[in-house]
């Protein structure tokens, strides 16, 4: 049976995640902060999840959820990280810059880096992290949470091209970039292109199982990607 933690799985992307790995037959581990959450989403998977409450700006909790997780499970095939917050914040309030960079790059990181050394002392593993299109440019109405996501996607290369340090190529990393995804992170007025949370997933799912490099949620979002790597900064101050 293979075994997969989820780093927030409460809600969203993350929640919607289990189902698809129990019906694979995956044992899951989730975690995230509202523990009510938590406990219902085990009741529906008795058997195949168990929970661990767990805030990921607490750096020493997270290496004791980690470490708690991997007793139990023994080994981890995969690990997916969803963990995130992201603001609309255009008078740049300090309390909502704060909180994204904490959990978005200090959070985000410490669970990286324990799940690369797992993976590495295993000798296979997979880590598949949801960052965002958001990742591809700045954006003046919510600064932190765009730079946040451009240091997810390069972290994550960098941990790409770690794996050649492990022997056998069965270290895997997956970026997985939505565009807006139905949940209540969806930030802004001009939301456009929404993807359901089912058919997001169902495709995030899909690059997992694939073990794709980075990938694009959904597929159309190929295309605003594409724009955005070689649209001119006056280009976008004028029309975002
Ligand atoms: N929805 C979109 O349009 C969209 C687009 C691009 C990228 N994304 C990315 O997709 C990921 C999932 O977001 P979502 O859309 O599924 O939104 P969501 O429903 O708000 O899910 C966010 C998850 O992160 C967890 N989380 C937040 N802060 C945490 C903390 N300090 N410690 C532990 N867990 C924490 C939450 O759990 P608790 O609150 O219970 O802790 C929740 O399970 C995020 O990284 C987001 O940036 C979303």
């Amino acid at each position: 049976m293979p075994n997969a933690i989820i780093f927030g799985a409460t809600s969203g992307i993350g929640k919607q995640l289990v189902g698809h790995l129990v019906k694979d037959g995956y044992k899951v581990a989730i975690t995230g902060r509202r523990q009510e959450l938590l406990e219902a989403i085990k009741e529906t998977h008795l058997h195949s999840v168990s929970t661990y409450k767990h805030d990921v700006q607490d750096l020493e909790a997270s290496v004791s959820a980690f470490n708690a997780i991997v007793s139990e499970l023994k080994t981890i095939d995969l690990v997916i990280h969803s963990s995130g917050v992201g603001y609309e914040n255009p008078k740049l309030e300090w309390e909502k810059e704060y909180d994204t960079i904490q959990t978005n790059v200090l959070g985000a990181t410490r669970i990286y880096d324990l799940t690369f050394n797992l993976f590495k002392a295993q000798g296979f593993g997979h880590l598949a992290a949801i960052s965002s299109i958001a990742s591809l440019r700045g954006n003046r109405e919510s600064p932190a949470y765009f730079a946040s996501k451009a240091y997810q996607v390069n972290y994550l290369e960098s941990l790409y091209f770690k794996t050649k340090e492990v022997k056998g190529g069965k270290v895997h990393i997956t970026d997985i970039r939505p565009g807006f995804v139905d949940t209540k992170m969806a930030l802004g007025d001009g939301i456009f292109w929404m993807a359901s949370l089912e058919k997001a997933t169902r495709q995030i799912y899909n690059a997992i199982k694939r073990k794709k490099r980075r990938v694009y949620i959904s597929k159309r979002w190929n295309l605003i990607a594409l724009v955005l790597k070689v649209a001119p900064s006056w280009l976008i101050k004028k029309v975002m």
